[in-house]
């Protein structure tokens, strides 16, 4: 139970915070107002808008682990683009191939003749055998869940509460009453998700194997700690029972790694060596460009093959024309091969891990019931003093006041967090000039919190 004082100090932080980012952001200011005139809320995508900031940040320039506002102020970027920059931005490998690519063409419904190149890299990074494509990790895993009710001939969707898996509509569900339930907040949605997706507390081993023993379940969909709920971590076993599990049951497991390509090169399934059915990543693969993959192994593809040779010709259901064009061919071949390198993962998660011990240094030091949750590069911090175990846990530590306090200080200081929670994410050329930084803030704003109260 958050502290309720802690709660007035962060509105008033909030208050004056909120002021400071007006004065220091005049020309954000300005093309706000011009950017309403034609997008709604004043911004290409409607979520841009919830940052929290008065106005919009609009960026004039990303580079490496920075980047500079239309204001002209240097940022040390922790967000980075929510993973999709988790390699940096711009990193010269990418933005050379791109070049190179620029004057070639950019997509022909054919593959370029780097395709088997980028098969194999995407092979040799994470582990399995066959790939296909996609724009969007929403859309990946919207086609690996149509592959797996195809290939199991079952219909049901079994996910994990707080579960957040792009757009694709039938993981955005909660559970309410014991039941799977549309999610509140779904716009124009007009289907009962609930129908044909299961939802489970993650970490809960028995209420999956209830699930599963039906015998209906298609594909288990996760990822290996939920990261969109603040983050919730797998106890100890619980990903390696999920595929004991699954493959008791006949049902194909689906390990989601856009988020946990964090854990080392290769992702958290590699890392650990747990074989997937499927494997989905999308995000940083091809440097921020928008590009997504998912991976299976050779007995699958028999399988997903058998599946479509069965089927009428016609439409499957799976595929978008730009999908595994030639430019993000040529930039996910340079992210993964030629940024992503063993090295730059060795960077990321000593970095990281300075970062944790530091980040809980600060926490001890003011007595606050909180806690840092780390997965490789990435970094969670939240207002409870044990790291949670499912998604009701990490929910009943939120606290939104304290949480855009905390964005809003640091950002008026030249650092951003991801919005939405508190992640950090350290990438190949973030330095440990950008850490000290990011702690003495953090500091300097919980003195501020804290003022005037008894902890
Ligand atoms: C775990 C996970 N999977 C998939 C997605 C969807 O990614 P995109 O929005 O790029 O489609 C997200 C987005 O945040 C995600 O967190």
């Amino acid at each position: 139970m958050l502290n309720p004082n802690l709660i007035t100090n962060a509105q008033a932080l909030l208050a004056s915070e909120r002021a400071s980012y007006m004065k220091l952001h005049p020309k954000s200011a300005e093309l706000s107002v011009k950017a309403n005139q034609h997008f709604l809320y004043g911004v290409p995508m409607h979520w841009m808008n919830d940052w929290g900031t008065p106005v919009p940040l609009f960026i004039n320039h990303a580079e490496g682990a920075h980047f500079t506002c239309a204001d002209g102020i240097d940022y040390t970027d922790f967000c980075l683009g929510d993973t999709g920059a988790m390699f940096g931005h711009s990193s010269a490998p990418v933005a050379k191939a791109i070049a190179a690519q620029a004057g070639r063409g950019y997509t022909a419904m054919l593959p370029s003749t780097l395709a088997p190149d980028v098969g194999e890299t995407l092979s040799d990074f994470f582990g399995l055998d066959y790939w296909q494509l996609a724009t969007t990790a929403t859309d990946a895993n919207r086609f690996v869940l149509r592959w797996a009710r195809a290939v199991t001939g079952r219909s049901k969707l079994l996910v994990f509460d707080g579960c957040y898996h792009g757009t694709i509509d039938d993981t955005e569900i909660d559970i309410v009453n014991g039941k799977t339930v549309n999610r509140a907040s779904l716009l124009g949605q007009v289907y009962d998700l609930g129908l044909h997706t299961v939802a489970v507390p993650f970490n809960d081993l028995a209420a999956v194997e209830h699930e599963l023993a039906k015998g209906d379940v298609a594909v288990l969909l996760t990822e290996p700690a939920l990261t969109n709920c603040g983050m919730v971590l797998p106890h100890a076993g619980f990903i390696e029972s999920l595929r004991a599990l699954t493959s008791k049951y006949g049902t194909l497991l689906t390990l989601d790694e856009t988020h946990t390509i964090s854990t080392a090169r290769g992702g958290w399934a590699k890392a650990n060596s747990v074989t997937p059915d499927f494997l989905v990543v999308g995000k940083p693969i091809a440097g921020g460009l928008p590009a997504a993959a998912y991976g299976f192994s050779e007995a699958m593809a028999a399988r997903m093959k058998a599946a479509k040779d069965e089927a009428p010709a016609g439409h499957s259901g799976i595929g978008t024309t730009l999908s595994g064009n030639m430019m993000t061919l040529a930039a996910i071949n340079a992210t993964l091969r030629d940024t992503a390198t063993e090295a730059a993962y060795q960077h990321m998660l000593g970095l990281a891990t300075k970062l944790e011990i530091q980040f809980n240094q600060v926490i001890k030091t003011y007595g606050l019931p909180w806690s840092i949750s780390r997965m490789g590069a990435r970094l969670e911090l939240q207002f409870c003093a044990n790291p949670p175990s499912n998604a009701a846990e990490a929910r009943a530590a939120q606290n939104d006041t304290i949480e855009s306090a905390i964005h809003l200080y640091l950002l008026n200081r030249g650092v951003l967090l991801t919005p939405f929670h508190n992640m950090m994410l350290i990438c190949p050329v973030t330095t440990e000039a950008d850490i000290a930084k990011l702690v003495r803030i953090f500091n300097e704003f919980l003195k501020d919190l804290l003022k005037g109260i008894e902890q």
